[in-house]
């Protein structure tokens, strides 16, 4: 077993650590305000190949492995966790699943596109009446012959205005129950594809999510994605990588947390000596980067797995659990080190802890994580 990271793997480190500090820092705060999610910001990341970093290179991707993208995910996690989940939907969920299940065709048309960052793509599987429990689809996807009649509302969809190809989960056959869903490939533009109203939300607050209503959409039959009846599998099988890629923005947040933390101990002076001189917040420290290192570790086990071709359910939905938590509890841990502070937008910790929260959430919340352990423990 090898700690090190390769050459190539620090090449990736290196580039995503410099974009992350140098690009995605400035305007950070002002983007977290207004909520304002950055074209052109994400158009580079697709310029620098962070948006389709699995993808083939024929296909315009970087063709590389997890661990990279891991990498990269919790460098561009430590600065702006709003851009890193527009980076995991469109790497993990959108370009992977089409790269895993979709037709040379469907490939061809659209991970191109998607790997450029001139479009982004959205993961449609939530509903009003459909979060954790995801079987129960109300939206359909009525087979008509030639192509199949969309109807239905997707919620808190990340990238539900910025993008241009949606992978949407739709129900064809209710009698088979989860055995009878579809996804489909659905382009931004098509008649009856509205955007609904973007949510206000506590963190990630640059990435943008919507609601998005489909009304009689007509949507080819070759844009299905896998055999009829596919789409509740491809929707598990992709959150199944998905949920590293969460797992790795966790882990990013709490590492960016962390070495802000360090850095201001080392300068705020309290009762004439730096506070990092004072047990209480060497302990803090102590404890924050040990429970960081034990979730790099679990995220890189499963990214491993991943790319072995290995069996990375239960190591997958692990790393999510445990990361996200450590995100949470590293950055409120880093709001109390800066004390006052800590607690206004100036020093990022605040944005940090309130960007960790949703960690715990999408992809899964914390208890569907343990569900999906449980059940492969017990299998
Ligand atoms: N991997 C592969 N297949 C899986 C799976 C997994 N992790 N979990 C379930 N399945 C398969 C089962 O094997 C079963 O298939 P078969 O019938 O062929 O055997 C099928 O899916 C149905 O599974 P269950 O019978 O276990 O269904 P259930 O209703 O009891 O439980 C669930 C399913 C695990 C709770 C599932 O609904 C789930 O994961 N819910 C959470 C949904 C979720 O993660 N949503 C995230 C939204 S997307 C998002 O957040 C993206 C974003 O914008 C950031």
């Amino acid at each position: 077993m090898d700690f090190n990271l390769s050459e190539e793997h620090e090449a990736v480190q290196f580039a995503a650590r410099d974009f992350a500090q140098n690009v995605l820092s400035a305007g950070i705060i002002e983007r977290d305000n207004d909520q304002k999610f950055d074209k052109a910001l994400i158009k580079k990341m697709g310029d620098l190949g962070f948006l389709s970093m699995m993808v083939k290179p024929e296909y315009g991707g970087g063709g590389m492995d997890t661990i990279s993208y891991v990498i990269a995910m919790e460098e561009i996690s430590k600065v702006d966790a709003s851009a890193a989940v527009i980076m995991s939907v469109n790497n993990s969920l959108v370009c992977w699943g089409i790269q895993a299940y979709g037709t040379d065709e469907q490939k061809e048309k659209y991970l191109t596109r998607l790997s450029s960052g001139d479009e982004i793509g959205a993961f449609c599987l939530s509903e009003p009446e459909a979060g954790s429990d995801a079987t129960s689809q109300h939206t359909t996807a009525e087979d008509m012959g030639d192509h199949y009649l969309l109807n239905g509302t997707k919620n808190w969809i990340t990238n539900g205005n910025s993008s241009g190809i949606c992978l949407v989960i739709a129900q064809t056959h209710p009698e088979k129950g989860h055995k009878g869903i579809n996804v489909l490939i659905v382009e931004k533009g098509s008649p009856g594809f509205t955007v609904g109203r973007k949510e206000d939300k506590m963190g990630i607050r640059a990435s943008d999510t919507h609601t998005l209503m489909f009304t009689d959409v007509k949507v080819p039959k070759e844009n299905r994605i896998g055999e009829d009846g596919f789409g509740f599998k491809f929707a598990m099988t992709v959150l199944n990588g998905g949920r590293i890629g969460i797992a790795a923005q966790a882990l990013g947040i709490a590492a960016g947390a962390f070495e802000l933390s360090l850095k201001y101990a080392q300068e705020r002076k309290t009762f004439g000596k730096p506070i990092s001189d004072h047990q209480a917040i060497q302990f803090k420290l102590a404890e924050m980067a040990t429970r960081i290192e034990a979730a790099r570790l679990l995220v890189y086990k499963a990214a491993r797995l991943k790319d072995l071709g290995k069996d990375y359910i239960q190591a997958a939905a692990m790393a999510k659990l445990f990361a996200s938590d450590v995100a949470m509890w590293v950055t409120t841990e880093a709001v109390q080190v800066h004390g006052g502070y800590g607690y206004v937008k100036e020093y990022h910790v605040e944005r940090m802890m309130r960007d960790a929260k949703i960690t715990q959430i999408y992809e899964g919340t914390s208890e569907i994580q343990k569900l999906v352990i449980a059940r492969e423990l017990l299998k």
